[in-house]
C-alpha cells in the first residue's frame, strides 16, 4: 500500500453529513491536501504553520489547510516534506459509476482545462459496485473528456504521465473527492538525484528526518554513511534557506488555464532571495564507497548545494567530526538476508562507540529500519521517532552524548 492509499483510508471528510454536497469554484478558497508520507506530517503542519497556513486538519499522510489556487504556487515552492499539493474541487455522494459519470460531469473543466492539455487521472477506489480501478478511473476519464468536448469542440488526450493537469479522484464507501493535482509529479523529485544508487532515501522524507534532529543550519551537520548524499544535500538546503520547488521547473500548476506566470515568477524570485543566507557550520558527508561519494557528490553538485558539503572516504568510525556542538546523523544499512545481519551486528556496535568516543558535544541519531540491530548501538536512545520508507517502518533514534 502507498502513501496514497493510506491517505485515502484514514483521510477524514469535512462533509457534516453524508448527504452534503461541495462544489467549488477554482478561484475561491477550498481545502487544500498536503499529502505527505507516513510519519511526515508533524513536519509538514510546522512547515505549512510557518508559510502561514493554519492547519485544518492533519491525518497520518496528510495536512489539510485552506486557500486559493494561487496559494498552492507557494506551498509547491516552499514545503520540503510535501509529496503533493491537492486543491479540493468537489466533494460529493457517491453510489455507483453512473454517479460518478454524472457528478464528475458537472465540474466546469472547461474554466481549469486549457482545450488543447493532456491530461491524467489517478484514481483510488473503495466501493463495493466497483472491483476494478481502472475501471472508476475510465469512467471518471470519459467525464472529463466528454465535457471538454462537448464545452470546446476539443478532445483532450489523456495518459499516464503526470506531465500537465493531473487530477486525482478518490472514492471511499459512499463519498467521493476530486482534486486538481498542482503538483502534478510528486514533489520529491527534486531532480537534484541523478545518481539515486540503491534504495535512497526519499528526498521529502531524508528533509523531515533532518527536520527532526533539530537541525536548522546554526551548528555542524555530519552525516557518515551519506549513500548517494541526500540527507546531507537536504541539510544544505534547510542551512542555505533554499526551497526545494526552486529546483523544478514543471508542476502541474502550470497547466491550469489561467495560470499566472507574473506572480508565479515575483514568487520564485522573493523566495530566491530567502535563500541568500551564507552557513557558518561545516556540512560533512562521508561514505565507505568512493563510487558513494562520487555519486553524492554529484547529485550535490546538481542540487547546486556542493561548494557547502565536505566529502570525503571513509569508515564512518574515522569521519573527522569538527570540534564544538552538531549533529550527526546516520543511516545504516537494516540488513536484508541474515548474513548482512549478522555483519550489521559490529557495524551498529560500532556507531555507539563512535559516538562515544569521538563526538562529544553532539547528538547523535540513527535512521534505521531494523530495532534489533538499533539494540547493538548499546546507548539509551532519548527519543524513538516513527517514520516509513515503502513498508518497512523505520525510526529515528536519538542519543545525547555528553
Ligand atoms: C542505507 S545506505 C544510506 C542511504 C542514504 N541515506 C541515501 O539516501 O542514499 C548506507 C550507506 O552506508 C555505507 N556504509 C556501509 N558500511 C559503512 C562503513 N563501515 N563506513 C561508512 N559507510 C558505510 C554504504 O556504502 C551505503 O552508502
Amino acid at each position: 500500500m502507498d502513501h496514497s492509499t493510506i491517505l485515502f483510508f484514514s483521510y477524514k471528510s469535512t462533509l457534516p453529513g453524508i448527504y452534503s454536497y461541495v462544489h467549488m469554484n477554482i478561484n475561491e478558497q477550498s481545502n487544500i491536501l498536503i499529502t505527505c508520507s507516513r510519519g511526515v506530517s508533524p513536519f509538514l503542519e510546522k512547515e505549512a504553520a510557518a508559510l502561514g497556513f493554519t492547519p485544518v486538519s492533519t491525518h497520518e499522510t496528510g495536512v489539510v489547510v485552506r486557500g486559493t489556487i494561487k496559494d498552492t504556487y507557494r506551498l509547491n515552492l516552499e514545503l520540503r516534506t510535501a509529496l503533493n499539493v491537492l486543491f479540493l474541487l468537489k466533494e460529493f455522494r457517491c453510489t455507483s459509476p453512473e454517479v460518478l459519470y454524472k457528478e464528475a460531469g458537472t465540474v466546469k473543466w472547461e474554466d481549469i482545462i486549457p482545450p488543447a492539455e493532456y491530461i491524467s487521472v489517478v484514481s483510488q477506489v473503495n466501493n463495493p459496485t466497483v472491483n476494478n480501478t481502472m475501471f472508476a478511473n475510465q469512467k471518471f476519464k470519459d467525464a472529463v473528456v466528454d465535457r471538454m468536448t462537448n464545452k470546446t469542440g476539443k478532445r483532450p488526450d489523456s495518459g499516464p504521465e503526470r506531465s500537465n493537469i493531473v487530477i486525482n479522484f478518490y472514492w471511499n464507501d459512499q463519498k467521493a473527492w476530486i482534486y486538481l493535482n498542482t503538483s502534478g509529479t510528486k514533489l520529491a523529485d527534486r531532480g537534484y538525484r541523478k545518481i539515486p544508487l540503491l534504495a535512497p532515501m526519499r528526498e521529502t522524507l531524508a528533509s523531515a528526518v533532518v527536520q527532526a534532529t533539530g537541525y536548522n543550519g546554526t551548528c555542524h551537520f555530519v552525516n557518515p554513511m551519506t549513500g548517494s548524499g541526500t540527507l546531507a544535500i537536504e541539510a544544505a538546503l534547510i542551512a542555505l534557506g533554499k526551497a526545494p520547488g526552486l529546483l523544478r521547473s514543471n508542476f502541474g500548476l502550470k497547466h491550469i488555464k489561467g495560470f499566472d506566470e507574473t506572480y508565479w515568477q515575483e514568487l520564485r524570485k522573493a523566495t530566491l532571495q530567502k535563500a541568500s543566507k551564507k552557513p557558518e557550520f561545516k556540512i560533512i558527508a562521508t561514505d565507505i564507497r568512493p563510487e558513494h561519494v562520487d555519486a553524492a557528490q554529484k547529485n550535490a553538485k546538481t542540487c547546486g548545494v556542493d561548494h557547502l558539503i565536505e566529502f570525503g572516504v571513509s569508515d564512518f568510525s574515522k569521519t573527522a567530526v569538527p570540534p564544538g556542538k552538531g549533529i550527526v546523523l546516520l543511516n545504516p544499512e537494516y540488513g536484508e538476508r541474515m548474513g548482512d545481519k549478522i555483519n550489521l551486528i559490529s557495524v551498529y556496535k560500532g556507531i555507539g562507540d563512535f559516538f562515544k568516543k569521538e563526538c562529544s558535544g553532539y547528538t547523535g541519531f540513527v535512521f534505521t529500519g531494523n530495532m534489533d540491530l538499533a539494540k547493538k548501538v548499546g546507548l539509551r536512545a532519548s527519543q524513538r521517532l516513527p517514520f516509513f520508507t515503502a513498508e518497512i517502518e523505520c525510526r529515528l533514534l536519538r542519543y545525547d552524548i555528553y
